[in-house]
This record gives structure tokens, sequence and C-alpha cells, in this order.
């Protein structure tokens, strides 16, 4: 049974679950933001009735402006010319750090927690405010300015957020790039993006082994003419690592030089703050647009009202930097608080199973925000390690990334929690900015396996697929949409706002389009299915199967492949690449070792493609694929193949080759 089948099955049967009255007693001031369901249904009637009057007096409140907004929202989804706080001027860092450092300079503000735990530190808001300085001096230096793009390629160490941070600092763009890609996968965005400066480190340190960072950004960033300026920050300080004279420089030796202030540069609500890269179904990785104003304001009030969090809370998000879930609840919601959060660098395996217990208990987080492939990990071989810890502090517990199964749900409630936090799963999207689908903590019962209701301003829609109809009232099924703007939403895609239209807003005229199948139960509470589109998710990280098959079609041996997504029980899904050979190499079979070396080797090209996070979990050798008469590969098929299911092939009267079905049977069976 896949994951999808349990929690459709499980959807009708789950009772809710009150908030424990532990987490309003471990509250400082005994109660959250948002009292009450009653509480949570006006505000959200207003958000969505009147978004003008709601989020223009958010925005007031939550942000500092340099000029205040003339308007709060034009546009619309239809035309795809969506914007918000017009002619309002604000500076991201100024949000995250300035305004902290000024009112409560010595408090924490990042708290490092490293590879190697002896390395531990903490900054405070005034010492962030002049590293980050310090570096936006740098970039000055060498020619940013408004509107420039500026690569990041560093892992999750104060670094990366301090590089950040620098360039919002100028009113420039930063596109960060998870450090697990590839050469060849950071020469396409750097590229991409235009950028002219890349930030990067000489290596990394993660799970106690060294990552050779520089050596990927000289191998990606060869013969790439337009970047003029690679910043080095010196991790490790290896002095082997090589660095190319009059393009990079170390980043302490060019701080040192720089003043410990200098002012912020006010940009326009709709300047883009940040370009992130996502895949989607087809073609290269998408440059998400996120802008200044509106993308702020969804981090701000998505952490505050979601997590319900305080200002002397400390926020521990797990995953890196590299993705949204790191901007969003890493960086710019929590810091925009001015709250104190954790920027965690290892693996919860490193140096043991104890490594995220004993954090939360050092630092007395209240809030951890974690995909559920990290908690499958642990529920599987950790458990025994929580119990040594003093992990009471805990208030809200979050999931992000993937569905969480009914199961899983009750584990991280009753080992984690125990019993005595909320559960938060949020559902959302690089694309959404921030949380578009999640309970707020405190507000109103949760439902183990549901992500409960839409946020303020978000007007979700369940959709029939087939005839493009909003499904209205309860207990129905479809595709997640939403039917009118809300601030963090993206803006277009970088050089591409044609393919923005044709994603997202040209799918289901008048609304985004998620991408997500998901049902409304009779209680109104939303159920994400996963992806209805050729997007997998494994351990939280979003791939393409179109980018996959690219990668392994290099191969000079590959003929055709098709890889599928199915469900697995540690990541969440996996990847299972189907592959046909060249006709001289189906001719002459090769022996079983050869074929585990071939099998090998294509593992690696994925690998080398994309990131190690990309691999497939098999592949499949095959002497054809089943298509249609027209040719399509029937994907379909083979995903009940692999999953399993093949009792539920369904209807195999559009397959031109039929009598390949037995031929893939066995081909699995062989292989697992
Ligand atoms: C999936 C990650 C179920 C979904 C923040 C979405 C989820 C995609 C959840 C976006 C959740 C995210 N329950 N599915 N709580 N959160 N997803 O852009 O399929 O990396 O469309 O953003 O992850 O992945 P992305």
């Amino acid at each position: 049974m896949t994951m999808d089948h349990l929690i459709v099955h499980e959807a009708h049967n789950v009772a809710m679950r009150d908030t424990p009255q532990h987490f309003y007693d471990k509250q400082p001031s005994r109660g959250s933001y948002i009292k009450n369901k009653d509480q949570y249904t006006e505000w959200y009637n207003q958000s969505i009735n009147n978004p003008e009057q709601f989020f223009g007096n958010m925005a007031r409140e939550y942000l500092h402006w340099d000029k205040d907004f003339t308007k709060t929202l034009t546009g619309s989804l239809e035309k795809g010319d969506v914007a918000w706080f017009l002619n309002g001027e604000l500076n991201a860092c100024y949000n995250c750090v300035d305004r902290h450092a000024f009112a409560n300079p010595d408090k924490i503000a990042l708290i490092y927690e490293a590879d190697d735990e002896k390395d531990n530190y903490k900054i405070t808001f005034n010492e962030l405010l002049t590293r980050i300085c310090k570096v936006a001096g740098v970039l000055q230096k060498w020619g940013v300015k408004k509107g420039d793009t500026v690569g990041i390629y560093l892992p999750m160490t104060p670094e990366a957020i301090i590089a950040m941070l620098a360039v919002a600092r100028l009113g420039a763009i930063h596109s960060v790039i998870f450090a697990g890609f590839s050469a060849g996968s950071l020469k396409d965005r750097i590229v991409d993006a235009g950028c002219k400066v890349v930030i990067t480190c000489d290596e990394g340190k993660r799970g106690g082994k060294t990552v050779n960072i520089k050596r990927i950004v000289d191998e990606g960033l060869n013969g790439v003419q337009s970047v003029s300026h690679i910043l080095v920050f010196q991790r490790t300080g290896n002095p082997q690592v090589p660095m190319t004279a009059g393009r990079d420089y170390y980043w302490d030796a060019e701080c040192a030089k720089q003043r410990s202030y200098i002012p912020c540069v006010p940009i326009n609500a709709e300047d883009p703050l940040f370009l992130l890269y996502t895949s989607g179904s087809t073609g290269s990785p998408k440059g998400v647009v996120h802008t200044a104003g509106g993308y702020l304001l969804g981090a701000a009030l998505t952490t505050r009202f979601v997590f319900d969090l305080h200002p002397e809370d400390v926020f521990f998000t797990a995953g890196d930097v590299g993705w949204i879930t790191g901007h969003t609840y890493a960086l710019y919601g929590p810091l925009s608080l001015g709250t104190s959060s954790i920027i965690f660098e290892s693996t919860p395996a490193y140096p043991d199973y104890g490594r995220y217990w004993r954090i939360i208990e050092r630092y007395q987080a209240t809030h951890f925000y974690v995909a559920p492939t990290a908690m499958r990990l642990i529920k599987k071989v950790g458990e025994a390690e929580i119990s040594k810890y003093n992990i009471s502090s805990l208030r809200v517990l979050g999931s992000v990334g993937e569905p969480i199964a009914p199961d899983l749900w009750e584990w991280y409630n009753e080992k984690i929690g125990n019993e005595n936090c909320v559960i938060c799963d949020t559902m959302w999207q690089t694309e959404s900015g921030s949380h578009l689908i999640a309970p707020l903590a405190g507000a109103f019962p949760t439902k183990p396996g549901s992500a409960t209701l839409p946020f303020f301003g978000i007007n979700a829609a369940i959709i029939d697929p087939v005839n493009g109809q909003e499904l209205t009232g309860n207990d129905v099924e479809g595709v997640l949409a939403i039917k009118s703007p809300w601030p963090s939403m993206a803006r277009s895609v970088w050089n591409d706002h044609q393919r923005y239209m044709e994603t997202y807003l040209k799918p289901y005229p008048g609304f985004y389009f998620t991408g997500d199948n998901a049902g409304r139960d009779h209680d109104g509470y939303y159920w994400i299915r996963g992806r209805a589109d050729d997007v997998v998710n494994v351990s939280g990280h979003r791939l393409s199967t179109s980018e996959i098959e690219v990668a392994l079609s290099e191969h000079p041996a590959v003929s055709e492949c098709a890889a599928v997504g199915i469900a697995d029980d540690l990541t969440g899904q996996a990847i299972i690449a189907f592959l046909a050979l060249k006709n001289e190499e189906m001719e002459h079979p090769a022996n079983p070792e050869d074929l585990q070396l071939l099998r090998r080797e294509l593992i690696m090209k994925v690998r080398g493609s994309i990131g190690p996070f990309a691999s497939p979990k098999s592949v499949i050798i095959v002497e054809d694929l089943p298509r249609t008469r027209s040719g399509k590969i029937m994907r379909r098929v083979l995903r009940k193949i692999s999953s399993n299911e093949a009792e539920e092939l369904g209807d195999l009267s559009t397959l031109a080759n039929p009598e390949i079905v037995p031929k893939l049977l066995s081909a699995v069976d062989a292989q697992f």
C-alpha cells in the first residue's frame, strides 16, 4: 500500500486533537496569539474578504518601511501581474537585523551548531550586523548594486546567512544553490541568473567528512566569464585549496579592510529579494522570483502565527538554507521577528543519533522543524537516544516537505513531543514563499496526517482535474489551487515570465495551481496526497524525473529511459530508473558483473550531473519501455510495477507493446 492510499484511507477515521494544556503552560504569556478557532475564522475571513485592509495593517505592524506603500494590492491571477505594497520601500536586512540590533544588541540572533560540536558559537544581533556590513562592503567594492544577482554556494553555516543578508543589504538579489548540487547544476544556475559574484568556502564539513566545495565551484565556473569575483570563506583553512589570482579572495582578509557599518539600500516592495531554483515537471530548473515586501511579510506572519513564535523562543529549523525551508524559517521568519535561530551544519546521525536532542536540550529550543524523512530515520534507528536528553523545552513540532503519515505523526507527538506539543504539519512550496496550509499552534485542533486549514489570505480551492471546475463544499478530492493572490507568492520565473504563466496560472485560469493532489474532508481540513505531476520528493528534496532522465540518457550505453517515484519507508519517495540499452549492447548481453558495473556507473552519472541526493535507488535494465501507440512512455505502468501493485495496472488497451509487461515484472523481481 502506498503512503497516498494510507492517508486517504485514514482521513475519515482520524479524530481531532485538542491543543495540550502544557503547550499553553510552557509559554511565558500562557496563551497563543490566536486564541481559538473563532478568532482564526474571523481573521481568515477578513484576510480573504478584504485583503488590502488585512495585509496593509499587518505589513505596517510587522515590517519597517523606509517609505510607506500607497496601494496594498493590484493585479490578478488571470493576468499574472500581482503586486503588493506598491511604491513602498524597505530593506530585508534592516528588518531582520538592524532594528533588532538597535533595540536588543546583545540578544542572540544565530546559534551555530557546527558539524563538530567543539566549534559551536553564538552571534548577537549586534555582531551579526557588523559581520553583514563587512561582507556588504566587500561586495559593494566589487560593484554589486541594487538589482544585481549574487550566487551563494555555502554549507549551513552562519556565513551563508551573513552572505544572504549582505546581498539583501545592498538591494541586490541572492541566488542560493544548495551545496549538494554538482558542478554542472551549479553552473546552469549561475549562468541563468547572470551572477557576477559568487560567495563560497574552501571546504565543507558534514558528518565528520570533508566536502570539496571550492573544487566544485572551480569546475562549475571554469569558462564562465560573467563571474568576476569569488569570495571564499575559509571553513577549514586548508592551504591546498586552489585560489585563482584576480578572481578569488578570502572572506576574512577582505572583510578586515571594510568598515563595521554601511547603510542599507531600501528597495521597492516589488523588487526581487532572491531567486531560488526549483524543479518542475519539465525542462530546466526554474529561478523562482520572490519579492522583498510580500515575501518578507509572509515569512514573518507565518512564523509568528503558525508556530506561535514568541520573542524569547529559540527556533530550530533542521533544514538547509539551500532550500526554501532554510530561507523562510531559518532566516527570514525568525530573524524578522527578532528571534534566535539555530543554524545546524551537521546531520541527525553525527556523531550519534542523539544529535537533534542534544541541540534542543543545550539551547532549550522551543520549536523544532524538520522533514518527515528525518523522523523516519530516527524512528528506525535512533529512538533509544531520545530519552537520554531533556527536551521538555519544546512547544511546537513542525513537519515540512512531504506528507506525514498518521502513524509517524503519532510517533512524533508521543516520542518527541511527549504529548505536550502542537504538531504543525505545514504544506507549502518554494513558489508559495511561506505556509499555505498549516495549523496555527494553539488556535484550533489538529488531525494526524492533515495539514489542517489555510493560512490567512490563502483562498484554497479543490479543483476537479478532469473538467477544471472548482469543487465546493466538503468531502471533495481533486487538485489543490489557490483562488486569490497572497503576499509571498512568487511573482515570476527569472527571465521567463511566460513559463511562470504556463506552469502556475494557465492550467486553471483564475487560480494558482500548486501541482498537488489534495482533498478536503467533512470538517473542511485539507489532506495533501502528493504531486499530480512528475515531481518526486526524495527525503524532502524536490526533484524532477525529467532531469534525472536527461542525466541518464547522456550515458553512451543508454537508448531510452524513464524515471519514476515510488513510496519508500525511509525517504518518503525513491527513484527507480528503467532503461533500455542501445542496440549493440542489447545484442551482446553483458555478463552480470558488467551489468552491475553499468548500473553503478549510471547512478554515478546522476550524482555527477545533479548531486548525490538525486541518486536512483535502483536502475533496472529492460529490453524496452512500455509505450502508447503514439510512442509515449507509460510511466504509470512502471510506477505500478515497481510499487508491487501489478494487480492494479488498470487499462492497458492503449499500450502498444503489452508483451513487455511480464518482462518488466521479472526484471523488477530480479532487482528487489
Ligand atoms: C510537498 C518545500 C505534503 C508538496 C516547503 C509541495 C508537502 C512540494 C508538504 C514543495 C506537506 C511540502 N505535506 N506535501 N506538509 N510540504 N509538500 O518546493 O508536494 O521543496 O508541492 O517546498 O513538497 O516542495 P518544495
